[in-house]
């Protein structure tokens, strides 16, 4: 196994954290929260430790018997923050750090009752992944370090707390007002998947396994929403083999949430934005959900090989799919993935590092080289190999890869061996060199064709031809459709055009957040000033950057629209989570 990740400080020669012991108390006065950290490793050690952190504040380092031993912290790097070295006497197998996080910690987003959907109380949630847990916890910040814990965390008594961990027991509220509750993680996780939310959160139980967390206001949508997780963890189980993080419960998150999903163990993280009321993108927790096997059983050595969590996730989402709503859904699905893919490569540019399956991420800020490519790359690369060995033996694969490397981490040459071992000759004849070393879209990249898609393809690509699609039997189109269809028309079109398409299918109050954004670029590329009003009130309404982004572009890309970009942002930034401002800040000075 590899021993450096460039992404952290930590040296597993120097020793190797296995366990900690968290107190955590939450200050939502001063938006910070006061830490001790008891680190167990696994054989004695001496010397020089290196931890990671960023913005955080070290208030003391101690032995096991309670003495002072020296720390330094060092200054800090851009990418990576400051490393944190505590010098451990002769013989230590523990050793404690007390520290306090800073109000800008990356991880972190703390939000006014007013950002949330009951408005009364304050609100308080991690994001840890990539290389953000620093921010919460001096740690061994990368996914070569897997750990178990316990985590006491002190809130104020109105307050309930959720972590992606197994709960224990809640204390009674003390004289000042605040209670504390207990969790434990005897699993072992890498740091990204550390988690929680501190809020007015209520649960629901939907299954079997199965417990949905969110505010009140929230809870009738969200049950509904996602009532089918129990058949989806059933299907999963099909593909990968037993579950073995016993619970998948999951957190429907306020608007601010800057993903889609997050993967947290025990506790998946969702954006409302998949509330459209139809059950239309359930895929994402279908998504979170493959990660409790490939990502947090089998989880990447560092960021350089994240293809490796993402790609079999999507191949794994997919397959639940066609499991659940048969083949044309999953070739539709496949479609808007490889458009994703295609405009990723394309603003990478030919060439790219990052359009590589394996990547050199080192010096460069994962937030920033985030896309679609380790995804749907990684997706057409796992998808190729099924089709090449056949379903049977790619399903013998990837139960007895899950199970071999269950709870490590492992780098992309390791994952090449085994492949090599498991099933000799595949490589060589899907070319899995290329895929994996060399930039861009092999040609021999599977396409799942489907008459639907080749229909609703076919009419987009009349559009400037004036082909225009059945109103009456338009209005009846899945989201899926509309999806594919308005990405494969043109990005810019007339106002008339537009015009047609917001009367006809009232396009501006589409309630599926992946329509109303595919719609809403458009829109604005075209500058259709009767969709402005929508993009803004969207824009103060959501926090996820898959719509952030794109919309924020096309505003700022377009003269007309520009200071209306600027305008918007500056009216809600305050509202968007720490890593969402960065990469929009980013966007608006291009
Ligand atoms: N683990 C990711 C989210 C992530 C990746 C957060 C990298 C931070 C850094 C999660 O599993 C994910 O991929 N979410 C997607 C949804 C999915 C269906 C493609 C998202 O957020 O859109
Ligand atoms: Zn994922």
């Amino acid at each position: 196994m590899s021993n450096r990740d460039p992404h952290s400080y930590t040296d597993l020669s120097q020793g190797r954290v296995h366990n900690m012991d968290l107190d955590l108390k939450v200050d939502f006065e001063n938006s910070c929260i006061i830490g001790q950290a008891d680190f167990d490793l696994s054989e004695a050690v001496s010397g020089a430790l290196d931890l990671d952190t960023r913005d955080l504040s070290i208030d003391g380092a101690f032995d096991s018997s309670g003495n002072d031993i020296p720390f330094e912290l060092a200054e800090a790097d851009s990418v990576l923050g400051s490393r944190l070295r505590v010098t451990l006497p002769e013989g230590s197998k523990k050793f404690r750090v007390n520290f306090t996080t800073s109000p800008n910690a990356s991880a972190l987003q703390w939000l006014e009752p007013a950002q949330t959907a009951g408005g009364k109380h304050p609100y308080l949630f991690s994001q840890c992944q990539a290389i953000h847990a620093r921010s919460v916890i001096p740690c061994q910040d990368s996914p070569l370090s897997r750990f178990t814990f316990n985590c006491k965390m002190t809130v104020p008594s109105d307050l309930t707390v959720v972590m992606a961990a197994a709960p224990g027991e809640k204390s009674d509220a003390n004289t000042e007002g605040m209670t504390s509750f207990s969790f434990t993680m005897p699993q072992s996780i890498p740091p990204y998947l550390f988690a929680f939310a501190v809020g007015n959160i209520t649960a629901k139980d939907l299954g079997p396994r199965s417990t949905c967390y969110t505010e009140p206001e929230m809870m009738e949508k969200s049950a509904w929403e996602f009532a089918e997780v129990n058949q989806m963890i059933l299907a999963a189980e099909e593909i990968f083999g037993p579950y073995l993080w016993d619970r998948f419960d999951f957190l429907v998150m306020p608007p601010s949430f800057p993903y889609g999903g997050m993967e947290n163990p025990r506790l998946t993280f969702l954006t409302p934005t998949l509330l459209a009321g139809d059950r239309s993108l359930v895929n994402v927790l279908a998504h979170e959900l493959a990660h409790s096997w490939t990502g947090n059983l089998v989880t990447n050595a560092s960021i350089n090989d994240f293809w490796l969590n993402e790609g079999f996730t999507v191949w794994a989402e997919r397959r639940i799919l066609e499991n659940m709503e048969g083949l044309e859904a999953k070739s539709l699905s496949a479609a808007i993935g490889r458009h994703g893919l295609l405009q990723a490569m394309n603003s990478f540019g030919k060439g790219s590092e990052f359009t590589k399956l394996e990547i050199n991420g080192e010096g460069s800020d994962p937030d920033e080289f985030y896309s679609l490519v380790p995804y749907e790359k990684g997706f057409l690369f796992v998808a190729l190999l099924e089709e090449t060995v056949g379903r049977e033996k790619m399903d013998e694969f990837v139960k007895k890869y899950i199970d071999h490397f269950k709870f490590t981490s492992l780098t992309t040459a390791q994952f090449e061996e085994f492949l090599n071992r498991e099933l000799p000759g595949a490589a060589e004849i899907m070319g899995a060199q290329e895929w994996i070393h060399q930039p861009d879209l092999p040609a021999n990249a599977p396409v799942f064709a489907s008459s639907r898609l080749e229909k609703l393809e076919g009419l987009a690509k009349g559009w400037s031809d004036g082909v225009r699609p059945d109103v009456n039997e338009a209005v009846n189109w899945t989201p899926e459709d509309w999806q594919i269809f308005l990405q494969a028309l043109p990005k810019q079109m007339t106002g008339e055009d537009c015009s047609w398409l917001n009367d006809n299918f009232k396009l501006n109050a589409q309630g599926n957040c992946e329509i109303l954004c595919n719609w809403l670029e458009i829109a604005v590329n075209s500058s259709f000033e009767p969709a402005y009003a929508r993009c803004e009130s969207f824009l103060s309404e959501v926090g996820r950057m898959k719509y952030l982004k794109p919309l924020f572009s096309a505003l700022h890309g377009n003269e007309n629209t520009r200071d209306l970009a600027a305008k918007v942002y500056a009216a809600n930034s305050n509202g968007y989570h720490p890593i969402a401002r960065i990469g929009l800040e980013k966007v608006l000075a291009g």
